[in-house]
C-alpha cells in the first residue's frame, strides 16, 4: 500500500508517500519561513495563499521523488485540523479532490495524531506509551493507548513550549522560527548566568506553564539592553539560561507524568514528539529522566520532529488498517483536541 500524505496546517506545505511497510518513499516539505520572517511569526492569510500557490507542485514532486505514478496511490490522507483554518482547507480540499478523482479512500487526519504516531513509523514502538507532545501550538502529556485512543494527563496552562522558544527569539531579534535559533545561540552562552523561575515546580499533576518564565526572560533582555541593543554575549547567556530552565521544567513536570502514567500502565516507553523534540538539550534531559525510571526514550529523527507529511501519511496507514477511512464530507477544523 502506498499512501499519499498532505500537510498544510501551519507554515509548511508538505506531501509525502509512505508504504504500509514503514518505508518513506518521498517526503517533500516547502517551508514558508521567508514569507513570514518580516512579521516575526506566521501570518495566517499569507500562509493560506502560499499553500494554494505551492501545494500542486509539492504533491507532484512527492510523486516524482517516490518514482510512482497517480495510479500507484492506494489512499490519500490529509490533515483536516487542528491548525490555521485557511491552510487546513487547502490541504483537505487537495486531498479530497485527489481521492475522489483516483477513486481511493480518504483519511481525515488530526495533525496532533501525526506527531503522536511518528515514532511508530520510524521505530518499532508498541502501544501504550507516555507522550510529551511539544510543538509551536501545543504542549500536552498524553497516554497513547492506541490509534485514536488518547488520555490527556496534562497540558500547558498558557503558552506552548515552542511558543516560549519563539517569543524568546523574537525578544532577542533572532528571527523566526525561534527554537532552532535559540538552541544554536545557547551553545555559546552561560546557562547559569540568569536564575529564571521554573513555573509549577514541584506542583501536583503534569501541567505546564511558561508565562512566568517568559516575563523573566523579557526583564533580563530589558536589563541587558543598552540603547535598545543587546550584546551578543548577553543574548547567548539569556538563550542558554532559558533553555536550561525549560530543561528543568520538563524534567520536573515529566517526573510527575511518569509517576501518574505508571499507576495505570506497565509498558515503559517515553516518547517525545513535535517541533520542540528536535532540541538536543531537551532530548538529553528526557533521556536522563527516562533512565532514572527504567523507561526507554524514543524520539523521531530530527527532520520528522517538525511538521511534515510523512507523519500524516503514516496516520493514514494506521487508520486504514483499522478500516477507519473517512467520507469526503469530513470538515476542516481549526480546533480538534486529541483527548
Ligand atoms: O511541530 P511544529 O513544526 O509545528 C507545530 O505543529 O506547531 O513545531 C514548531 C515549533 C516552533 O515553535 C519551533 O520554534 C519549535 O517547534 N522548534 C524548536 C526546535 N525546532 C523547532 N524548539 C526548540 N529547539 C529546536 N531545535
Ligand atoms: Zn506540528
Amino acid at each position: 500500500m502506498n499512501i499519499l500524505g498532505i500537510e498544510s496546517s501551519c507554515d509548511e506545505t508538505a506531501a509525502a508517500l509512505v508504504t504500509e511497510e514503514r518505508i518513506i518513499l518521498s517526503n517533500v516539505t516547502l517551508s514558508q519561513d521567508a514569507e513570514h520572517t518580516p512579521y516575526g511569526g506566521v501570518v495566517p492569510e499569507i500562509a493560506a495563499r502560499a499553500h494554494i500557490e505551492h501545494m500542486d507542485e509539492v504533491v507532484r514532486r512527492a510523486l516524482v521523488e517516490a518514482g510512482l505514478s497517480w495510479s500507484d496511490i492506494d489512499a490519500v490522507a490529509a490533515t483536516t485540523g487542528p491548525g490555521l483554518i485557511g491552510g487546513v482547507i487547502v490541504g483537505a480540499m487537495t486531498g479530497k479532490a485527489l481521492a475522489s478523482v483516483l477513486g481511493k479512500p480518504f483519511i481525515a487526519v488530526n495533525h496532533l495524531e501525526g506527531h503522536a504516531l511518528t515514532v511508530r513509523l520510524t521505530h518499532k514502538v508498541d502501544f501504550p506509551y507516555l507522550l510529551l507532545l511539544a510543538s509551536g501550538g501545543h504542549c500536552q502529556v498524553l497516554a497513547v493507548e492506541g490509534v485514536g485512543k488518547y488520555q490527556l494527563l496534562g497540558a500547558t496552562l498558557d503558552d506552548a513550549m515552542g511558543e516560549a522558544f519563539d517569543k524568546t527569539a523574537k525578544l532577542l531579534g533572532l528571527g523566526f522560527p525561534g527554537g532552532p535559533k535559540v538552541e544554536a545561540l545557547a551553545v555559546r552562552g552561560n546557562s547559569l548566568r540568569f536564575a529564571f523561575p521554573e513555573p509549577l515546580k514541584g506542583r501536583e499533576g503534569c501541567d505546564f506553564s511558561f508565562s512566568g518564565l517568559k516575563t523573566a526572560v523579557r526583564l533580563a533582555a530589558l536589563e541587558s539592553s543598552k540603547d535598545g541593543v543587546i550584546a551578543a554575549q548577553d543574548a547567548a547567556d539569556i538563550c542558554a539560561s532559558f533553555q536550561h530552565t525549560v530543561g528543568l521544567v520538563v524534567k520536573d513536570r515529566m517526573r510527575h507524568a511518569l509517576q501518574v502514567y505508571s499507576k495505570q500502565f506497565s509498558a515503559k516507553t517515553l516518547v517525545v514528539a513535535g517541533g520542540v523534540a528536535a532540541n538536543r538539550h531537551l532530548r538529553d534531559c528526557l533521556w536522563e529522566l527516562a533512565g532514572e525510571y527504567g523507561f526507554s526514550l524514543v524520539a523521531p529523527p530530527l527532520p520528522l520532529c517538525t511538521d511534515n507529511a510523512a507523519m500524516i501519511a503514516w496516520v493514514g496507514v494506521e487508520r486504514l488498517r483499522l478500516g477507519l477511512a473517512d467520507s469526503l464530507d469530513a470538515e476542516p477544523r481549526a480546533r480538534w483536541p486529541l483527548a
